[in-house]
Protein backbone atom coordinates (compact mmCIF):
# COMPACT_ATOMS: atom_id res chain seq x y z
CA UNK A 1 0.00 0.00 0.00
CA UNK A 2 1.46 3.85 -0.98
CA UNK A 3 -0.48 6.47 0.47
CA UNK A 4 0.55 9.85 -1.25
CA UNK A 5 -0.17 12.90 -0.41
CA UNK A 6 -1.37 15.55 -3.40
CA UNK A 7 -3.37 18.90 -3.04
CA UNK A 8 -6.85 19.75 -3.20
CA UNK A 9 -7.92 19.09 -7.06
CA UNK A 10 -9.79 21.30 -8.95
CA UNK A 11 -12.82 20.02 -11.73
CA UNK A 12 -13.35 23.42 -13.52
CA UNK A 13 -16.50 22.13 -15.04
CA UNK A 14 -19.14 20.74 -13.29
CA UNK A 15 -23.09 20.54 -13.73
CA UNK A 16 -24.33 20.82 -10.13
CA UNK A 17 -27.94 21.56 -11.17
CA UNK A 18 -29.73 24.05 -9.16
CA UNK A 19 -31.47 25.78 -9.43
CA UNK A 20 -34.31 24.20 -10.74
CA UNK A 21 -32.53 20.60 -11.76
CA UNK A 22 -32.08 18.97 -8.19
CA UNK A 23 -33.66 15.59 -8.86
CA UNK A 24 -30.20 15.06 -10.91
CA UNK A 25 -28.00 17.08 -8.35
CA UNK A 26 -27.78 20.00 -5.80
CA UNK A 27 -24.82 21.88 -4.20
CA UNK A 28 -24.95 19.31 -1.36
CA UNK A 29 -24.37 15.83 -3.41
CA UNK A 30 -22.34 17.29 -5.81
CA UNK A 31 -20.01 19.03 -3.49
CA UNK A 32 -20.17 15.81 -1.58
CA UNK A 33 -19.34 13.73 -4.99
CA UNK A 34 -16.71 15.88 -5.35
CA UNK A 35 -15.04 15.11 -2.00
CA UNK A 36 -15.08 11.79 -2.25
CA UNK A 37 -13.11 12.19 -5.51
CA UNK A 38 -9.75 14.04 -4.41
CA UNK A 39 -11.99 17.16 -5.38
CA UNK A 40 -12.05 20.35 -3.13
CA UNK A 41 -12.65 22.87 -5.66
CA UNK A 42 -15.64 22.86 -8.46
CA UNK A 43 -16.76 25.48 -11.09
CA UNK A 44 -20.14 25.20 -11.66
CA UNK A 45 -22.16 25.89 -15.17
CA UNK A 46 -24.44 28.17 -15.79
CA UNK A 47 -27.49 26.01 -17.89
CA UNK A 48 -29.14 25.91 -14.95
CA UNK A 49 -32.98 26.33 -14.73
CA UNK A 50 -33.14 29.78 -14.10
CA UNK A 51 -29.93 30.15 -16.41
CA UNK A 52 -27.29 31.98 -14.15
CA UNK A 53 -27.42 35.41 -16.16
CA UNK A 54 -28.39 38.15 -14.28
CA UNK A 55 -27.44 39.55 -11.22
CA UNK A 56 -30.73 38.48 -9.12
CA UNK A 57 -30.20 34.38 -10.69
CA UNK A 58 -26.77 34.73 -9.70
CA UNK A 59 -26.76 35.87 -6.43
CA UNK A 60 -30.21 32.91 -5.97
CA UNK A 61 -27.31 30.54 -7.40
CA UNK A 62 -24.46 31.67 -4.72
CA UNK A 63 -26.75 31.62 -1.83
CA UNK A 64 -28.13 27.92 -2.68
CA UNK A 65 -24.17 26.66 -3.20
CA UNK A 66 -23.07 28.71 0.07
CA UNK A 67 -25.66 27.49 1.89
CA UNK A 68 -25.28 23.40 0.78
CA UNK A 69 -21.77 23.35 -0.75
CA UNK A 70 -19.16 21.05 1.25
CA UNK A 71 -16.17 22.12 -0.83
CA UNK A 72 -15.53 25.39 -2.59
CA UNK A 73 -17.55 26.49 -5.54
CA UNK A 74 -17.03 28.84 -8.37
CA UNK A 75 -19.68 29.93 -10.62
CA UNK A 76 -20.02 30.76 -14.09
CA UNK A 77 -22.43 33.45 -15.70
CA UNK A 78 -24.05 32.56 -18.78
CA UNK A 79 -24.25 34.49 -22.39
CA UNK A 80 -28.02 34.72 -23.14
CA UNK A 81 -30.01 35.31 -26.02
CA UNK A 82 -32.33 37.84 -23.96
CA UNK A 83 -30.48 39.28 -21.03
CA UNK A 84 -27.71 40.02 -23.02
CA UNK A 85 -24.86 42.52 -21.05
CA UNK A 86 -27.34 41.88 -17.90
CA UNK A 87 -24.56 40.03 -16.24
CA UNK A 88 -21.42 42.40 -16.72
CA UNK A 89 -21.90 44.37 -13.10
CA UNK A 90 -21.59 40.75 -11.46
CA UNK A 91 -18.70 39.59 -13.77
CA UNK A 92 -15.75 39.86 -11.33
CA UNK A 93 -17.94 37.65 -9.15
CA UNK A 94 -18.23 34.61 -11.84
CA UNK A 95 -15.03 32.19 -12.88
CA UNK A 96 -15.58 33.02 -16.23
CA UNK A 97 -18.39 33.84 -18.78
CA UNK A 98 -19.96 30.32 -20.98
CA UNK A 99 -21.05 30.73 -24.09
CA UNK A 100 -22.56 27.49 -25.66
CA UNK A 101 -21.84 27.92 -29.21
CA UNK A 102 -22.63 24.17 -30.04
CA UNK A 103 -25.39 21.93 -29.75
CA UNK A 104 -25.59 20.87 -25.68
CA UNK A 105 -28.57 20.61 -22.90
CA UNK A 106 -30.55 23.27 -22.30
CA UNK A 107 -31.86 26.44 -23.87
CA UNK A 108 -28.35 28.65 -23.83
CA UNK A 109 -27.02 28.45 -27.27
CA UNK A 110 -25.80 31.16 -29.06
CA UNK A 111 -25.60 31.06 -32.90
CA UNK A 112 -25.57 34.45 -34.20
CA UNK A 113 -22.36 36.34 -34.95
CA UNK A 114 -23.42 39.73 -33.83
CA UNK A 115 -24.34 38.38 -30.58
CA UNK A 116 -20.39 36.70 -30.03
CA UNK A 117 -18.79 39.95 -30.87
CA UNK A 118 -20.79 42.10 -28.46
CA UNK A 119 -19.84 39.63 -25.86
CA UNK A 120 -16.12 39.52 -26.22
CA UNK A 121 -16.12 42.93 -27.05
CA UNK A 122 -18.08 43.85 -23.45
CA UNK A 123 -16.30 40.53 -21.54
CA UNK A 124 -12.85 42.40 -23.04
CA UNK A 125 -14.27 45.63 -21.84
CA UNK A 126 -15.06 44.85 -18.71
CA UNK A 127 -11.85 43.04 -18.02
CA UNK A 128 -9.79 46.18 -18.93
CA UNK A 129 -12.14 47.93 -16.32
CA UNK A 130 -11.38 45.97 -13.56
CA UNK A 131 -7.51 45.00 -14.22
CA UNK A 132 -5.94 46.06 -10.91
CA UNK A 133 -9.08 46.60 -9.19
CA UNK A 134 -10.26 43.11 -7.93
CA UNK A 135 -8.52 39.65 -6.45
CA UNK A 136 -8.37 37.97 -10.20
CA UNK A 137 -7.05 41.70 -11.30
CA UNK A 138 -8.77 41.13 -14.16
CA UNK A 139 -12.03 38.63 -15.41
CA UNK A 140 -11.80 35.24 -15.97
CA UNK A 141 -11.27 33.75 -19.50
CA UNK A 142 -14.78 33.45 -21.81
CA UNK A 143 -15.13 29.81 -21.74
CA UNK A 144 -16.77 28.51 -25.09
CA UNK A 145 -18.31 24.81 -26.11
CA UNK A 146 -17.40 25.16 -29.60
CA UNK A 147 -17.16 22.24 -31.72
CA UNK A 148 -16.22 22.27 -35.51
CA UNK A 149 -16.62 25.15 -37.46
CA UNK A 150 -17.40 27.38 -34.81
CA UNK A 151 -14.12 26.63 -32.92
CA UNK A 152 -11.81 28.87 -35.44
CA UNK A 153 -14.69 31.40 -35.00
CA UNK A 154 -14.03 31.53 -31.52
CA UNK A 155 -10.10 31.09 -31.63
CA UNK A 156 -10.73 34.79 -33.91
CA UNK A 157 -12.80 36.36 -31.96
CA UNK A 158 -10.96 35.83 -28.88
CA UNK A 159 -7.65 37.14 -30.63
CA UNK A 160 -9.80 39.84 -32.29
CA UNK A 161 -10.62 41.37 -29.16
CA UNK A 162 -7.60 39.85 -26.97
CA UNK A 163 -10.03 38.28 -24.77
CA UNK A 164 -8.29 34.98 -23.03
CA UNK A 165 -10.20 31.87 -24.32
CA UNK A 166 -10.78 28.84 -22.93
CA UNK A 167 -11.95 25.98 -24.89
CA UNK A 168 -14.19 23.12 -22.68
CA UNK A 169 -14.03 19.54 -23.39
CA UNK A 170 -11.96 19.08 -26.97
CA UNK A 171 -12.73 16.27 -28.72
CA UNK A 172 -11.64 16.07 -32.36
CA UNK A 173 -7.80 15.72 -33.80
CA UNK A 174 -8.73 18.59 -36.15
CA UNK A 175 -9.87 20.90 -32.88
CA UNK A 176 -6.62 19.89 -30.58
CA UNK A 177 -4.51 20.51 -33.42
CA UNK A 178 -5.97 23.96 -34.71
CA UNK A 179 -5.50 24.85 -30.67
CA UNK A 180 -1.99 23.57 -30.88
CA UNK A 181 -1.47 26.25 -33.71
CA UNK A 182 -3.33 28.75 -31.59
CA UNK A 183 -1.19 28.63 -28.73
CA UNK A 184 1.73 28.67 -31.35
CA UNK A 185 0.97 32.06 -32.77
CA UNK A 186 0.65 33.13 -28.93
CA UNK A 187 -3.31 33.17 -29.12
CA UNK A 188 -4.50 33.60 -25.95
CA UNK A 189 -6.37 30.21 -25.48
CA UNK A 190 -5.91 27.16 -23.11
CA UNK A 191 -8.34 23.92 -23.38
CA UNK A 192 -9.97 21.50 -21.55
CA UNK A 193 -10.31 17.82 -22.01
CA UNK A 194 -13.01 15.38 -19.87
CA UNK A 195 -11.61 11.87 -18.82
CA UNK A 196 -14.23 10.28 -21.02
CA UNK A 197 -13.01 11.80 -24.26
CA UNK A 198 -9.74 10.66 -22.87
CA UNK A 199 -10.85 6.61 -21.83
CA UNK A 200 -13.56 6.52 -24.04
CA UNK A 201 -14.63 6.39 -27.47
CA UNK A 202 -17.09 6.03 -30.40
CA UNK A 203 -16.23 1.67 -30.23
CA UNK A 204 -17.89 2.00 -26.41
CA UNK A 205 -21.27 3.20 -27.74
CA UNK A 206 -22.93 0.25 -28.60
CA UNK A 207 -21.93 -1.10 -24.86
CA UNK A 208 -23.10 1.96 -23.31
CA UNK A 209 -25.94 3.45 -25.69
CA UNK A 210 -27.36 6.35 -24.26
CA UNK A 211 -25.20 6.03 -20.97
CA UNK A 212 -22.30 6.96 -23.74
CA UNK A 213 -24.44 9.90 -24.88
CA UNK A 214 -23.01 13.24 -24.23
CA UNK A 215 -22.18 16.58 -26.04
CA UNK A 216 -19.58 16.66 -28.19
CA UNK A 217 -20.10 13.23 -28.53
CA UNK A 218 -17.55 10.38 -27.86
CA UNK A 219 -15.03 10.22 -31.15
CA UNK A 220 -13.42 8.21 -32.82
CA UNK A 221 -10.39 5.96 -31.59
CA UNK A 222 -7.96 8.53 -34.03
CA UNK A 223 -9.46 11.28 -32.32
CA UNK A 224 -8.80 9.86 -28.86
CA UNK A 225 -5.51 9.03 -30.14
CA UNK A 226 -4.56 12.54 -30.94
CA UNK A 227 -5.61 13.75 -27.16
CA UNK A 228 -2.71 11.68 -26.06
CA UNK A 229 -0.65 12.57 -28.72
CA UNK A 230 -1.12 16.40 -27.87
CA UNK A 231 -1.50 16.50 -24.25
CA UNK A 232 1.42 18.88 -24.00
CA UNK A 233 -1.85 21.37 -25.50
CA UNK A 234 -4.19 20.01 -22.85
CA UNK A 235 -4.11 22.56 -20.38
CA UNK A 236 -7.07 20.92 -18.29
CA UNK A 237 -8.58 17.37 -17.40
CA UNK A 238 -12.29 18.97 -16.28
CA UNK A 239 -14.79 16.38 -16.03
CA UNK A 240 -18.07 18.09 -17.48
CA UNK A 241 -19.87 16.40 -15.00
CA UNK A 242 -23.37 16.43 -16.09
CA UNK A 243 -25.78 14.09 -13.85
CA UNK A 244 -28.93 12.67 -15.24
CA UNK A 245 -31.13 10.38 -13.52
CA UNK A 246 -30.74 6.02 -15.02
CA UNK A 247 -34.85 6.71 -16.03
CA UNK A 248 -33.94 9.94 -17.59
CA UNK A 249 -31.52 8.16 -20.21
CA UNK A 250 -33.64 5.44 -20.23
CA UNK A 251 -36.27 7.28 -20.96
CA UNK A 252 -37.41 8.04 -24.86
CA UNK A 253 -35.59 11.57 -25.24
CA UNK A 254 -32.31 10.30 -23.44
CA UNK A 255 -30.53 13.54 -21.93
CA UNK A 256 -26.96 14.12 -23.13
CA UNK A 257 -24.12 13.83 -20.20
CA UNK A 258 -22.29 11.78 -17.82
CA UNK A 259 -21.60 12.21 -14.31
CA UNK A 260 -17.61 11.86 -13.87
CA UNK A 261 -16.44 14.09 -10.55
CA UNK A 262 -15.94 10.95 -8.36
CA UNK A 263 -14.08 8.78 -11.15
CA UNK A 264 -11.55 11.46 -12.30
CA UNK A 265 -9.03 10.80 -10.27
CA UNK A 266 -9.30 6.70 -10.25
CA UNK A 267 -9.12 6.93 -13.83
CA UNK A 268 -6.18 9.05 -14.03
CA UNK A 269 -4.38 7.42 -11.49
CA UNK A 270 -4.66 3.97 -13.50
CA UNK A 271 -3.00 5.98 -16.36
CA UNK A 272 -0.77 6.65 -13.91
CA UNK A 273 -0.50 2.39 -13.49
CA UNK A 274 -0.18 1.86 -16.81
CA UNK A 275 2.79 4.29 -17.50
CA UNK A 276 0.83 6.84 -20.13
CA UNK A 277 0.24 9.57 -17.72
CA UNK A 278 3.17 11.02 -14.30
CA UNK A 279 1.60 12.57 -11.33
CA UNK A 280 3.07 14.97 -11.93
CA UNK A 281 1.10 15.37 -15.52
CA UNK A 282 -2.62 15.30 -13.45
CA UNK A 283 -1.36 18.12 -10.66
CA UNK A 284 -0.53 20.35 -13.77
CA UNK A 285 -4.01 19.95 -15.14
CA UNK A 286 -6.07 19.20 -12.27
CA UNK A 287 -4.50 21.90 -9.69
CA UNK A 288 -2.01 24.10 -11.16
CA UNK A 289 -3.31 25.19 -14.34
CA UNK A 290 -7.55 25.19 -13.19
CA UNK A 291 -6.03 28.07 -10.83
CA UNK A 292 -3.95 30.03 -12.91
CA UNK A 293 -6.52 30.01 -16.00
CA UNK A 294 -9.21 30.77 -13.60
CA UNK A 295 -7.33 33.16 -11.17
CA UNK A 296 -8.22 30.64 -8.14
CA UNK A 297 -7.03 31.21 -4.73
CA UNK A 298 -5.08 28.56 -2.91
CA UNK A 299 -6.51 26.58 -0.52
CA UNK A 300 -4.31 26.63 2.84
CA UNK A 301 -4.07 23.16 4.59
CA UNK A 302 -5.85 21.36 1.91
CA UNK A 303 -4.99 17.76 1.11
CA UNK A 304 -6.10 14.09 -0.57
CA UNK A 305 -4.47 11.60 0.58
CA UNK A 306 -4.67 8.20 -1.73
CA UNK A 307 -3.64 4.94 -1.67
CA UNK A 308 -2.47 5.13 -5.09
CA UNK A 309 -2.10 1.01 -5.26
CA UNK A 310 -5.22 0.54 -4.09
CA UNK A 311 -7.23 -1.71 -6.16
CA UNK A 312 -10.87 -1.63 -6.96
CA UNK A 313 -14.15 -1.86 -9.44
CA UNK A 314 -15.92 1.23 -10.47
CA UNK A 315 -19.59 0.39 -9.71
CA UNK A 316 -23.10 2.40 -10.39
CA UNK A 317 -23.77 1.56 -6.50
CA UNK A 318 -20.82 3.13 -5.28
CA UNK A 319 -21.74 7.03 -6.56
CA UNK A 320 -22.69 9.52 -4.39
CA UNK A 321 -23.66 11.72 -7.24
CA UNK A 322 -27.83 11.89 -7.45
CA UNK A 323 -27.68 10.18 -10.78
CA UNK A 324 -26.57 6.99 -9.14
CA UNK A 325 -24.27 5.40 -12.13
CA UNK A 326 -21.05 6.17 -13.89
CA UNK A 327 -20.40 5.30 -17.65
CA UNK A 328 -16.81 3.28 -16.33
CA UNK A 329 -19.45 0.92 -14.09
CA UNK A 330 -17.41 -2.60 -13.69
CA UNK A 331 -13.47 -0.79 -14.74
CA UNK A 332 -10.92 -1.78 -12.26
CA UNK A 333 -9.39 1.21 -11.70
CA UNK A 334 -6.25 2.21 -9.14
CA UNK A 335 -6.25 4.65 -6.45
CA UNK A 336 -8.76 4.94 -3.82
CA UNK A 337 -9.05 8.69 -1.83
CA UNK A 338 -8.45 7.59 2.14
CA UNK A 339 -8.97 11.38 3.89
CA UNK A 340 -9.63 15.02 2.39
CA UNK A 341 -8.64 17.34 4.87
CA UNK A 342 -9.85 21.16 3.45
CA UNK A 343 -8.73 24.06 5.81
CA UNK A 344 -7.09 22.35 8.05
CA UNK A 345 -10.24 20.06 8.96
CA UNK A 346 -10.85 16.49 7.74
CA UNK A 347 -14.01 16.51 5.37
CA UNK A 348 -13.84 12.97 3.85
CA UNK A 349 -12.41 9.70 6.00
CA UNK A 350 -12.53 7.67 2.90
CA UNK A 351 -16.37 6.41 3.81
CA UNK A 352 -18.20 9.31 5.08
CA UNK A 353 -18.39 13.00 4.30
CA UNK A 354 -17.41 15.24 7.29
CA UNK A 355 -17.89 18.59 6.27
CA UNK A 356 -21.19 20.63 7.03
CA UNK A 357 -23.41 21.79 4.85
CA UNK A 358 -22.52 25.41 4.05
CA UNK A 359 -18.70 24.79 4.93
CA UNK A 360 -17.80 25.01 1.33
CA UNK A 361 -16.87 28.71 -0.24
CA UNK A 362 -18.62 30.44 -3.02
CA UNK A 363 -15.15 32.19 -4.77
CA UNK A 364 -14.46 35.36 -5.82
CA UNK A 365 -17.89 36.64 -3.72
CA UNK A 366 -16.18 39.47 -1.78
CA UNK A 367 -15.11 41.67 -4.96
O1 LIG B 1 -23.38 16.29 -22.59
C1 LIG B 1 -23.53 17.43 -22.16
N1 LIG B 1 -24.28 17.64 -21.06
N2 LIG B 1 -22.98 18.45 -22.81
C2 LIG B 1 -23.26 19.73 -22.49
O2 LIG B 1 -22.77 20.62 -23.15
C3 LIG B 1 -24.19 20.03 -21.37
C4 LIG B 1 -24.27 18.91 -20.43
C5 LIG B 1 -25.45 18.99 -19.48
O3 LIG B 1 -25.66 20.07 -18.90
O4 LIG B 1 -26.13 17.99 -19.28
ZN1 LIG C 1 -20.65 21.10 -19.56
Amino acid sequence: MATVQLPGLIDAHVHLREPGYTHKEDFYTGTAAALAGGVTAVLDMPNTVPPTDTPARFAQKAALAAAKAVCDVGLFVGATTDQLDAYLPIAPRACGLKIYVSETFGSLRIEDLGLLHRFFRTWGEKATEMAGDTPHSALGPVAVHAEELMLPVCLNLSHLYDVPLHIVHVTRRSEIELIRRAKDRGYPVTCEVTPHHLFLSSDDLPRLAARGDMRPRLATPDDVAAMWENLAVVDIFATDHAPHTLAEKAGPTPPPGVPGVETMLPLLLTAVHDGRLTLDDILLRCEENPRRVYGLPSQPDTFVQVDVDARYELSDAGQRTKAGWTPFAGWSVFGKVEKVTLRGRVVYDGDRILADPGSGRVLFQSV
